[in-house]
């Protein structure tokens, strides 16, 4: 199956997401793992190149891919049914290459934070993911919130996202998250991700994977 983490917004947590999923995945379920990072700062894949050196056997690979390898690479690997792609989208959403990416996730979240302009992009990238693959379930997972968030504001931004997807529970904003990285989750932060990775694998995941 195929996993797709995506926002235009910059900064709103795709790629700790996308690792602390993979994490949680190889760790806890011991499920197989691929990580395609598809953002053009290729963060991810670098950070990994650097992790690797220090481990003999890592969890999961992580994979720089642009989006003409992108086809042909999907195609090995979704030969297994097993398989779990997770694909850390880039932040912008203005190539047309990208919608055989958009139609090959089975699901796809959406970390966002409740500022004005976040909530902007975040509603343009479901718009245009709507548009592409009207099938694919949106998960929206607030990230980064800070406890002084107005009450009003998170329930109307809930209002209008509802309408496109899924809202998990928040996120909080705490500077352990800094320190998740390709091999290792710190145990501090497991608290607040644990309900949320549970709830996106008992719903969505586990069913679509063979036991
Ligand atoms: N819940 C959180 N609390 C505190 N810091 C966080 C949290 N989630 C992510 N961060 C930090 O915010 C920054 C941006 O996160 P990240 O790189 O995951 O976002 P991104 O969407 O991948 O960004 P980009 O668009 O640049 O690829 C990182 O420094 C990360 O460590
Ligand atoms: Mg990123």
């Amino acid at each position: 199956m195929v996993i797709l983490i995506g926002n235009q917004k910059g900064g709103a947590g795709k790629s700790t997401l996308t690792l602390l999923l993979a994490n949680y995945l190889t760790s806890v379920h011991e499920e197989k793992v691929t990580v395609l990072d598809m953002d053009y700062q290729q963060s991810v894949s670098s950070k990994y190149e650097k992790a690797k050196i220090l481990e003999n056997e890592p969890p999961y690979e992580i994979v720089a891919v642009d989006l003409a390898q992108f086809p042909i690479l999907l195609k090995v690997l979704t030969k297994s049914p097993k398989e779990i792609v997770l694909i850390d989208l880039p932040g912008k959403m203005d190539d047309d290459g990208l919608i055989p990416v958009i139609l090959s996730g089975d699901i796809i979240l959406c970390p966002f934070n409740y500022d004005e302009f976040s909530v902007d992009s975040t509603l343009l990238f479901a718009m245009v993911v709507q548009k592409i693959h009207s099938r694919a379930p949106l998960i929206f997972i607030p990230n980064r919130i800070k406890s002084n968030v107005r009450y009003d504001t998170q329930m109307e931004v809930e209002r209008v996202m509802s309408k496109f997807g899924t809202i998990t529970p928040t996120i909080a904003d705490r500077i352990d998250f800094q320190r998740v990285n390709t091999l290792h989750t710190p145990t501090i932060v497991l608290p607040a991700i644990l309900p949320i990775l549970n709830l996106i694998y008992d719903n969505y995941i586990k069913k679509e994977i063979p036991e």
